[in-house]
């Protein structure tokens, strides 16, 4: 069983995947209205993959037989001033994320729960893939410039990546 503090902390990861989930199906809304569609279907994958992980965090603290308790989801923004600075968002939430899997990592070890560390050690690789997948579209929007032309030809690449879960509409 887990400890009530450690219970707690991955209760508040499961949150923080949740709003992951949530921001990035925002995102998705934006490009959706700002006709990108390849943008959007990033998002979407992206949004999916974020459900992902509050899953892996829902099924490991029932496994140790502790209880999954969820709260309020905060509203995520809608708005933005360019696909430029919604991508830029995104990685800096990714270095958020990875600065809370360190914390409930550094809490494992304190804790001397090594089931926990063991779990989370598939968390700190991903958060790696997580920052690298947004920080390389950040650096192409920059690359191909703000202009429709090379926004066209980055949109028409994010397109590319698959939806892990296919939706209607996409
Ligand atoms: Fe679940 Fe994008 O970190």
């Amino acid at each position: 069983m887990l400890s009530g503090k450690m219970e707690k902390a991955l209760n508040n990861q499961i949150n923080a995947e949740m709003y992951s989930a949530y921001l990035y199906l925002s995102m998705a809304a934006y490009f959706e209205a700002n006709d990108l569609p390849g943008c959007t279907q990033w998002m979407k994958a992206q949004a999916q993959e974020e459900m992902v992980h509050a899953m892996k965090l829902y099924g490991f603290v029932n496994e140790r037989g502790s209880r999954v308790t969820l709260g309020a989801i905060k509203a995520p923004p809608v708005e933005w001033d360019s696909a430029l600075a919604v991508f830029e968002q995104a990685y800096e939430h990714e270095q958020f994320v990875t600065s809370l899997i360190n914390q409930l990592m550094d809490l494992a070890i304190e804790e001397r729960d090594h089931a926990t560390q063991i779990f989370l050690q598939w968390f700190v690789t991903e958060q790696v893939e997580e920052e690298a997948s947004a920080s390389e579209v950040v650096n192409k929007i920059k690359l191909a410039g703000e202009t429709s032309g090379g926004l066209f030809i980055v949109d028409k690449e994010l397109g590319q990546r698959a939806l892990p879960v296919p939706v209607p509409g996409s």
